[in-house]
């Protein structure tokens, strides 16, 4: 993957910013939906903008930040099509790409520390979906959307 979506609230700013530097130093191109100030904002609307980049086909998968990640993974996971991961291990970010095909990994940048948030987005960004077995389960979460 050489390009990813991403973006935060008031509460994930520091540590977006942190991404997107470690990203760009391995050469990821970064697509960055704000906020870009420290002033009080709206999780959802940010949620929104990535998501509706990734549903149009633009960008495969985004990391969305905010103070806990489960404000971001709520508001993503109201989305068509977005299968979105609050992770704070790095055995979940692993797994939630392998098991789920998560396409949005949704941090938070006052839970989880800047090295942990590293190694979680790395293994974001490099695990593939395992498929198999678990590709009729993802196919199952589509159904769920269909008939809501
Ligand atoms: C903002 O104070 C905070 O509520 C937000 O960043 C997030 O943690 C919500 O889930």
């Amino acid at each position: 993957m050489n390009k990813i979506i991403i973006g935060c609230d008031h509460g994930g700013l520091e540590l977006k910013n942190e991404i997107i530097k470690h990203l760009n130093s391995k050469n990821i191109e970064t697509c960055d939906v704000g906020t870009y100030t420290a002033e009080s904002c709206n999780y959802p609307d940010y949620a929104k903008a990535l998501c509706r980049k990734i549903q149009s086909g633009e960008f495969e998968r985004g990391i969305l930040v905010c103070g806990t990640g489960i404000g971001m993974s709520i508001a993503a996971n109201k989305h068509n099509g977005i299968r979105a991961a609050c992770c704070s291990d790095t055995f979940s970010a692993r797994m939630t790409r392998m098991h789920n095909d998560a396409n949005v990994l949704c941090l938070g940048g006052r839970v989880v520390g800047l090295g942990l948030a590293l190694d979680m987005v790395d293994l974001f960004v490099e695990t593939e979906f395992e498929g198999g077995r678990h590709s009729q389960r993802v196919a199952m979460l589509a159904e769920i959307e269909k008939q809501n």
